[in-house]
């Protein structure tokens, strides 16, 4: 279905209220990692509660978890033959304070050079929100929607989802419909829309390692003890090959399939160039797993990253210390084919064989979540692309991302979904980092594919 010329007039003429709206929704700092939050979040959620009442939408709900509770809406009209449409989100941010970076306040979502900047600003609350403005758009002008429309905004993606089981089990199917879609990924470049069909899953360690029953004089007792630090590092240098870069850790890649060389002769074609990676990283030289390409080793090939270190004496200056105690956060993006639960018992043994005479491990998983292999073929996706092609004036092209959106899978398997990601954010848009923002172009284009999405879901 083509949409109605009204739709788009209204998100043309509403711009400005639009945009005035998403500053506010930023400035709302709903940091889900730290407690000191927690009112914050609850109130970006009650905030989208009462925008989507004011949007048209029904049943809207705070559906509580044992951690921060997801907001839920739906529009149900559209009649017995329409399709059913989920969209997810989430409203939860990073972490972000003005010292790690940034020129402004992280929350005070300035508009300037033609973008809003603002932690959350891209991951997601931009994004989520054009789907909600294209919703209201085609229900303030038509009355209806061509799709039956439901809503999930989640509060606790960026912390690994730990309770999103919850949110599953106490919707009680409610969210049941033929077809997911996650905005919260980049497109592939300014004005090049995209279609994301594989994210990585994430599990996620913490390594104690302990030794003496306190901290010692290194000169008393320095040589006859494994020192944890040195015992951590030992067992850290043995998780990956330094010449071939693969993960040591026994049985990591049983159930990787690997990418066919079809699919490697596509994905040359969507590649971005070593160059573009050294730029945007900051380094002079890449490096990964021998036999596949950087954008191959991003996309569809697993990995492990040891993500902080600590231990010991850190603070200024010398002093002579044998620390009782040494940590470590490990990580591993798994590509859809790996059991994150496997892969997470894997990485236990494996880290606790390593232990040193004297010193005791203990590996937490934190988090553990399944990659996402999408179907770009199947019918109602097609819909999709056609609604980009429409928006951008090109056609989407089909990219997979290294990135972990937990949920998407517990959807994929408790619902019956047919999910996709359809991101309208960009890689320069610093997500995570300081100075995150979104493009003004991409917020404005982003409503109108939305719209559009929904049209021709409709047909
Ligand atoms: N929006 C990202 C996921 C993403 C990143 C998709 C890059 C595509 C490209 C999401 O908010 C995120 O940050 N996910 C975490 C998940 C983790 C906390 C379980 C991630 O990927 O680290
Ligand atoms: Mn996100
Ligand atoms: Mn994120």
């Amino acid at each position: 279905m083509q949409v109605p010329a009204a739709v788009l007039t209204h998100l043309k003429k509403s711009w400005d209220a639009h945009l005035a709206e998403l500053q506010e929704l930023v400035r709302i700092p709903s940091v889900s990692a730290d407690p000191a939050y927690k009112a914050d979040v609850a109130r970006a959620a009650q905030w989208l509660m009462a925008r989507l009442q004011r949007a048209g939408l029904e049943n809207i709900k705070l559906v509580p978890t044992k951690g921060n509770p997801a907001v839920v809406a739906d529009w149900l009209h559209a009649g017995p033959k329409a399709k059913t449409l989920l969209v997810y989100g989430h409203y939860d941010v990073q972490p972000a304070k003005k010292a790690d970076g940034w020129k402004y306040e992280p929350f005070e979502a300035r508009v300037a050079d033609g973008r809003i900047w603002g932690r959350g600003t891209t991951d997601d609350k931009g994004q989520l929100y054009c789907h909600l403005l294209a919703a209201e758009a085609w229900l303030k002008t038509t009355g209806k929607l061509p799709v039956n429309l439901k809503f999930v905004f989640e509060g606790e993606e960026e912390i690994g989802s730990l309770n999103y089981g919850d949110v599953l089990t106490n919707t009680k199917g409610a969210l049941k419909a033929d077809l997911l879609i996650v905005s919260d990924s980049p497109m592939h470049g300014e004005g090049q829309p995209a279609l994301t069909h594989t994210l990585r899953g994430l599990d996620y360690f913490q390594v104690d390692v302990t030794g003496p029953k306190s901290d010692l004089h290194s000169g008393t007792f320095g040589g006859i003890l494994w020192n944890p630090n040195e015992a951590l590092v030992h067992m850290l240098a043995q998780l990956k090959d330094p010449k071939t870069g693969r993960v040591l850790v026994p049985g990591f890649y049983d159930d990787v399939v690997p990418a066919t060389k079809a699919e490697r002769a596509r994905l040359a074609t969507v590649a971005e160039s070593d160059a573009a990676l050294k730029k945007q990283t900051g380094v002079d030289a890449l490096w990964g797993e021998t036999g596949w390409t950087s954008y191959e080793r991003i996309g569809v090939r697993p990995t492990l990253e040891i993500n902080g270190i600590y231990g010991g004496y850190t603070g200024e200056g010398a002093k002579t210390v044998i620390p009782a105690h040494a940590h470590a956060k490990v990580s591993c993006r798994l590509v859809a084919d790996q059991d994150p639960k496997t892969i997470a018992k894997l990485v236990q043994k494996h880290l606790t064989s390593l232990a040193k005479p004297g010193t005791k491990v203990k590996v937490t998983v934190l988090s553990a979540g399944s990659g996402v292999r999408a179907d770009p073929d199947h019918p109602l996706v097609k819909a999709v692309e056609r609604a980009l092609e429409a928006t951008w004036g090109k056609k989407p092209v089909l990219i997979p991302e290294g990135g972990s959106i937990p949920p998407v899978a517990d959807m994929q398997k408790r619902l019956g979904v047919v999910p996709i990601l359809c991101g309208f954010g960009n890689r320069d848009e610093n997500m995570h980092a300081p100075e995150e923002s979104f493009r003004l172009s991409s917020f404005e284009k982003g409503r109108e594919a939305c719209a559009r999405i929904y049209g021709e879901l409709g047909a």
